[in-house]
């Protein structure tokens, strides 16, 4: 794993957008694994001055990391609107090269078959992710085992408390979604986990050094050959040592 850590999430953004311009200018028709929440927030803002800058995102396909169960595409705090907001409405991705698991489909079960589909017809060369207070990637929860499919999952309780900052209130927060599994992550030919702020500091330290264990899903991550680690200072709080560097690389 390559760690990389920047002195605000800013700057960390536009390195990863630079990773995201090299894959889509070596690729013919270039797949972007796209994740929600804040993190990748600077990235996505990085990515759209790039496109003002000259960068073509015509060719490029996007598969989202997954959906909230019960909330329309229209609903502000589905994941579609995300996505819309944050990066679509702003590039010229062409519609029809944009995937998200639907959260309000009649057969959730066919749903998740369907998403798996469109994942085995565009492999993803670079996977972006941000992580979970308590490890989660997508919305992979700390469990006995982890899931390789898209699946539906029952957001666990810290989750569903976190997230609660985007709601009114806390009732308001699904708590289920549709995620795509494990093996479609460790699939990406290239990985990039983001994460910032002090509270992601204990989380991220298990996941990097701890070995690999399903109550730490992001531990996973150690099983892939191009993982890049794109932390803020904050965040790599407990890899560094007393005068500030890393104690892993
Ligand atoms: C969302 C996703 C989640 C988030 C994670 C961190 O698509 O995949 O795993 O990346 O919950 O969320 P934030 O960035 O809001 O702390």
């Amino acid at each position: 794993m390559k760690i990389r850590v920047f002195d605000n999430s800013h700057d960390a953004g536009v390195y990863v957008a630079a990773l995201a311009e090299q894959v889509i200018e070596d690729h013919a028709s270039p797949v972007l694994g796209l994740a929600t929440g804040s993190t990748p927030i600077p990235f996505y803002e990085a990515l759209v001055r790039l496109h003002q800058c000259g960068l073509d995102l015509a060719p490029v396909k996007t598969i989202n990391l997954d959906e909230y169960i019960g909330l329309d595409p229209s609903h502000p705090q589905s994941y579609a609107w995300f996505m819309q907001n944050h990066l679509f409405s702003h590039v010229n991705i062409p519609k029809d090269q944009i995937y998200l698991p639907n959260g309000v489909a009649s057969d959730l079960e066919a749903e998740c078959r369907r998403y798996d589909e469109v994942i085995r017809k565009h492999p993803v060369h670079l996977q972006v992710l941000g992580i979970g207070i308590n490890g989660h990637i997508g919305f992979n929860e700390p469990d006995d085992a982890l899931l390789s499919q898209t699946h539906i999952v029952d957001l666990r309780q810290e989750t569903v408390a976190s997230n609660a900052r985007f709601f009114h209130d806390i009732e308001e927060v699904p708590k289920r979604a549709i995620t795509m599994g494990v093996q479609a992550i460790l699939q990406a030919d290239q990985i990039v986990l983001m994460a910032f702020g002090r509270e992601k500091a204990q989380i991220v330290a298990k996941s990097v050094s701890g070995g690999v264990r399903t109550d730490v899903p992001a531990s996973i991550l150690n099983l892939h050959k191009q993982v890049t680690v794109v932390l803020d200072r904050d965040a790599a709080a407990e890899l560094m040592d007393s005068s500030g560097r890393l104690r892993i690389r």
